[in-house]
């Protein structure tokens, strides 16, 4: 595996494999990487000639009071799961390559789906994570860019921002990995305490009950809700910020399912960890 950290040496080995016919499948990620993140590789390397992975924790998307110091930088074990994995290059660059001077004055901004739920409660989140994107979509060039479902409305941000931006690179969406009592696996899990761990499998039972009740014909998203929060009120240690049933392309508030695609987005604090997860409903 090849480990670059320059934007411009990443650019030149895309453009030699680009010239000689290689298809380029790329899972941009943060690091600390999980078998979620595995899966978007493994994933990329069935589909195309060239795997590309990038690690890089992006200042841009953290709020002043979050976690950008602390969130966790295992650099040789995710070295050694790409390489295990079957990774073609590793673009790995430090902040002040992405970053000249720690500014970045030229920005993208999804308005609206960047304005709900996680961007309400994470004001510039949102523009942050599609400026880094359309980077390292003009850096990686890939034909195709893979994203986890775990982090729904940031998928279809991008899928937004590629479609409006005309990107060449196919946005390919992928399933939610989960722990054993159906966590859904991510880096943050590593800042739970045991009880809180333990208190952290609510998130994906309420979303079950919702799936459930669906299932049985229920369509009210009120009704859906209510079964929801009772599930999560009753989970020590949780506190829930948001659940909501919404249309699962525009995320806007859906008052009854009516056959157009649904979602229920969820996002809950237990202790001082924040956590996010999704389902689909029929
Ligand atoms: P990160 O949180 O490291 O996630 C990288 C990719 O892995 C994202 O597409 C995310 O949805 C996916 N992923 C995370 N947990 C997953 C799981 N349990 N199952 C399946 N996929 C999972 O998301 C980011 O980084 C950043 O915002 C980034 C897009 C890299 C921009 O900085």
């Amino acid at each position: 595996m090849e480990i670059v950290e320059s934007p411009r040496a990443a650019q030149q080995l895309v453009e030699e494999w680009r010239c000689a016919n290689e298809t380029i499948g790329f899972a941009p990620t943060m690091g600390a990487l999980h078998d979620g993140h595995l899966s978007l590789l493994e994933k990329a390397r069935r589909e195309n000639t060239k795997t590309v992975a990038s690690i890089f924790v992006n200042p841009l998307q953290f709020g002043a009071d979050e976690d950008l110091e602390k969130y966790p930088r295992p650099r040789q074990r995710d070295i050694e799961l790409l390489e295990e994995n079957g990774c073609d290059l590793l673009f790995a660059p430090t902040p002040n390559e992405m970053y000249p001077n720690g500014k970045a004055l030229a920005r993208v901004e999804v308005a609206e789906l960047g304005n709900l739920w996680e961007g309400g409660a994470r004001p510039g989140h949102f523009n942050g994570v599609a400026t880094v994107v359309a980077k390292l979509f003009n850096i990686v060039r890939a034909h195709c860019a893979y994203f986890g479902e775990k982090d729904f409305q940031q998928l279809q941000i991008i899928r937004q921002m590629a479609r409006d931006l005309d990107f060449e690179t196919q946005i390919i969406p992928c399933p939610t990995l989960r722990e054993n009592d159906g966590l859904a696996m991510s880096s943050r899990n590593a800042y739970l305490s045991k009880a809180e761990r333990r208190a952290a499998a609510s998130l994906n039972r309420a979303l079950g009950a919702g799936v459930l009740l669906a299932q049985n014909g229920e369509r009210e998203s009120f009704v859906l809700e209510r079964e929801m929060n009772d599930v999560l009120d009753g989970a020590p240690l949780v506190e829930t910020d948001y659940l909501a049933v919404v249309e699962a392309t525009t995320l806007e508030p859906l008052p009854r399912l009516d056959g157009r695609a649904a979602r229920v987005l969820l996002a809950a604090r237990i202790g001082a960890t924040r956590l996010i997860d999704n389902v689909g409903l029929h």
